[in-house]
């Protein structure tokens, strides 16, 4: 499994555990989303944490995931698949991850919730590309700020169809390059060393919504939110000690329409899916 990983993503998350750093918390590692959260004053560290938990709760609030079986894709430390259960009603979730160190963190940082309910909570090694799950295992999979580190997102949607149910939603929320800047690739990777590094992939969100139709995916809705996201993000990390520089350049990077954060929804058609 570790050859399918990327060198530059499994520096990022292999060894370290990124969700410790001053720019994430509380287990999380995305960008967070900050309605709600007043940005007229300076931002706190729990601040930092409920907008990345608000980000997981504005991707399960389009899933109506009450008693369903659930597979978060590139599920970090957990932490969002346990708010599937605990807070939106999961029957269960699976979090598949694609490096080792982060299932074992996972495994760690949610020790109470597997040992209480095993069978309500799960943790699996494997890329999204290549999911280790049956034909029509879940009623919803979702995904939280990991699409844009996947290479083949073709192979991703094609795997996504595969293992949810006819009747089967889907919610997956991360950055792509928006309808009209398909050939913004350059410039992200002038301005940002994540996309420079080979850490994130500049995806167009049309080859997303474009596969997802092209499987037979149906209710296909590809919703803007970077307004919630990148001037939240960017004023807490004007805030914090330590020099955070990559980051900061994603806002002017949204501003002058090279990058939008989406949240995309499709469903399995029930007949012919
Ligand atoms: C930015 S983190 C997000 C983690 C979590 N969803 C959260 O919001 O806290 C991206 C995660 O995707 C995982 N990942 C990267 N490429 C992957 C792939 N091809 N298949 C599955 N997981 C992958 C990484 O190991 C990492 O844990």
């Amino acid at each position: 499994m570790r050859d399918d990983v990327v060198p530059a993503v499994r520096a990022v998350y292999g060894a370290q555990d990124l969700s410790s750093a001053p720019a994430f918390g509380g287990g999380f590692i995305n960008f967070g989303h900050w309605e709600g959260i007043s940005l007229d004053r300076p931002l706190t560290a729990e601040d930092r944490v409920r907008s990345q938990r608000d980000l997981y709760r504005c991707v399960l609030g389009a899933l109506d995931g009450a008693g369903a079986r659930g597979v978060e894709v590139g599920c970090g430390l957990g932490v969002g698949a346990v708010l599937a259960v605990e807070e939106f009603g999961f029957a269960s979730v699976t979090g598949l991850d694609i490096h080792p160190e982060q299932v074992e963190r996972a495994r760690r940082a949610n020790a109470g919730l597997l040992a209480r309910a095993p069978e309500r909570l799960g943790f699996a090694c494997g890329a999204a590309e290549r999911m280790p799950f049956g034909d029509g295992e879940f009623d919803r999979l979702y995904s939280v700020e990991a699409a844009q580190h996947f290479r083949d997102l073709a192979a991703f949607v094609r795997e996504a169809a595969r293992v949810l149910r006819p009747g089967g939603r889907l919610a997956v929320t991360s950055f792509f390059v928006p309808v009209g800047a398909e050939d913004a690739g350059g410039e992200l990777a002038a301005r940002l060393d994540s996309f420079a590094s080979g850490l994130d992939v500049a995806h167009p969100v049309a080859s997303l919504t474009g596969a997802l139709d092209a499987v037979g995916l149906s209710d296909i809705r590809a919703e803007s939110i970077g307004e919630h996201v990148w001037p939240g993000l960017d004023h807490f990390l004007a805030g914090i000690d330590q020099p955070v520089r990559w980051p900061r350049n994603f806002l002017p990077a949204y501003r002058d329409g090279l990058l939008d954060y989406y949240v995309v929804t499709a469903c399995r058609p029930v007949d012919g899916g």
